[in-house]
């Protein structure tokens, strides 16, 4: 497959999870999507309840059907939210997605209507903690 039709079909899948989000609190929806290494998709969205801070972000939804999935290498993932700012991913989250991904991962962070902002990780998460510090 394409890069170009790869990137195409991430988009819709983020946007897809983000109509999907459950957010009566916020009202704020915001949509993931995973490319692994070995070329599998998987998606997400933020899920919240009446004890606010329990909620779950779109990126952790992803990120748990992935693993559900026996994959833990993260290519790319494209995070979706709405307004006019960059919906970057929350301090968690970025350790999150660190934790599954390798020097090349990209984070591309999206509107509605396309791709705002590509990032590496080290970009999103610099001196990041990760796996190689557990001694
Ligand atoms: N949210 C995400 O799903 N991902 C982020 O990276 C930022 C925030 C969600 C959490 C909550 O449901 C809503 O956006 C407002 O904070």
């Amino acid at each position: 497959m394409s890069d170009v039709k790869q990137s195409g079909q991430l988009f819709d899948l983020a946007k897809a999870a983000m109509s999907q989000a459950y957010v009566p609190y916020s009202h704020f929806t915001v949509g993931a999507a995973i490319l692994t290494a070995s070329g599998e998709l998987y998606s997400g969205c933020n899920v919240e309840n009446a004890s606010y801070p329990e909620g779950t972000c779109a990126e952790a939804g992803a990120i748990a059907a992935m693993v559900r999935d026996g994959e833990t290498q993260i290519k790319e993932i494209y995070v979706m939210g709405e307004g006019d700012a960059l919906v970057t991913p929350c301090g968690g989250c970025r350790q999150r997605i660190r934790e599954f991904s390798s020097a090349d991962t990209m984070i591309h962070i999206c509107g509605p209507e396309g791709v705002r902002k590509s990032l590496t990780m080290n970009e999103l998460l610099p001196f990041s903690f990760g796996p190689e510090n557990l001694v």
